[in-house]
C-alpha cells in the first residue's frame, strides 16, 4: 500500500483539530496505517521550536520566525514524514508549508519567492497529496477563539487585519492549486464537514488498494 500525505489548513478557530482527529479514526477503522502529527512540531526538537515560536514573546523579525518554523519542518519532514510515507503509512498533518505562505507570507509580509527558497532547502518541495482548507470568515473564527478556555498563542493574538490577510493568502493558494487544495466551509456541523472530507479522501483510498 502506498502512503499518502494529507494536510489540514485553515485560519485559527476553523475546527481543524476536531476534523483531523475524526479522519484519523475513520482511516484506522478502514484498516489504514495512519500517523497523526502537527506543525510546527512532530519531533522532540520541533516541539521545542513550536513553544519558542508560539509561546515566547521575545521580539523577532518575520524572517527569523520563518526560519525557525522551517527548521522545525526540515526535521519533521526528514525524520518523520518521509520515512513514514516510505514505509507505506499515511501521514495526517495538522498544518504544513501552506501555513507558512499564509501566516508568514500573507500575515507577516515575507515575500513568496523567499519562502519558496527556504521551502526547497527544508523540504525539497514535498507537497501533500491532498490538503483540506477549512475556511471560516475572520470575524467568525475570532468569535470561536474567544469562547476557548486557553489563552491565545502568538498568532491567535494578532489583529483582525493580519488574520484577514492569512485567510486571503490561503484562498489564493487554493485558487492556484484547486486539484490539491480543497476548500470546505467550516460553518457546517462536525458530522457534515467530516462526511465531505471523507468523500475527498475516498479516491486516495481506492488508488492505494489498486
Ligand atoms: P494551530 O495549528 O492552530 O494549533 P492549536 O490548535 O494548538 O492552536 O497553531 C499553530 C499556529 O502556528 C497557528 O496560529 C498558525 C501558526 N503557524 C504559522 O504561522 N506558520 C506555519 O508554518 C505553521 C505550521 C503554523
Amino acid at each position: 500500500m502506498k502512503g499518502r500525505f494529507i494536510t489540514f489548513e485553515g485560519s485559527d478557530g476553523a475546527g481543524k483539530t476536531t476534523q483531523i482527529n475524526q479522519l484519523h479514526a475513520r482511516l484506522k477503522e478502514a484498516g489504514v496505517a495512519c500517523y497523526l502529527t502537527r506543525e510546527p512540531g512532530g519531533t522532540a526538537i520541533a516541539e521545542r521550536i513550536r513553544d519558542l515560536v508560539l509561546l515566547n514573546n521575545d521580539p523577532r523579525t518575520a524572517i527569523t520566525e520563518l526560519l525557525l518554523i522551517f527548521a522545525a519542518r526540515a526535521e519533521h519532514t526528514s525524520e518523520v514524514i518521509l520515512p513514514s510515507l516510505k514505509s507505506g503509512q499515511w501521514v495526517l498533518c495538522d498544518r504544513y508549508t501552506d501555513a507558512s505562505y499564509a501566516y508568514q507570507g500573507g500575515g507577516s509580509g515575507v515575500p513568496e519567492e523567499l519562502i519558496a527558497k527556504v521551502e526547497s532547502v527544508a523540504t525539497g518541495g514535498l507537497k501533500p497529496d491532498l490538503t483540506i482548507l477549512l475556511d471560516i470568515e475572520t470575524e467568525e473564527g475570532a468569535l470561536r477563539l474567544d469562547g476557548r478556555a486557553s489563552s491565545p498563542d502568538r498568532f491567535e493574538a494578532e489583529a483582525a487585519d493580519f488574520k484577514r490577510r492569512v485567510r486571503e493568502a490561503y484562498l489564493k493558494r487554493q485558487a492556484n492549486e484547486p486539484n490539491r487544495i480543497h476548500r470546505i466551509n467550516a460553518l457546517g456541523t462536525v458530522e457534515s464537514i467530516g462526511g465531505r472530507i471523507f468523500e475527498l479522501v475516498k479516491p486516495l483510498l481506492a488508488e492505494s488498494y489498486a
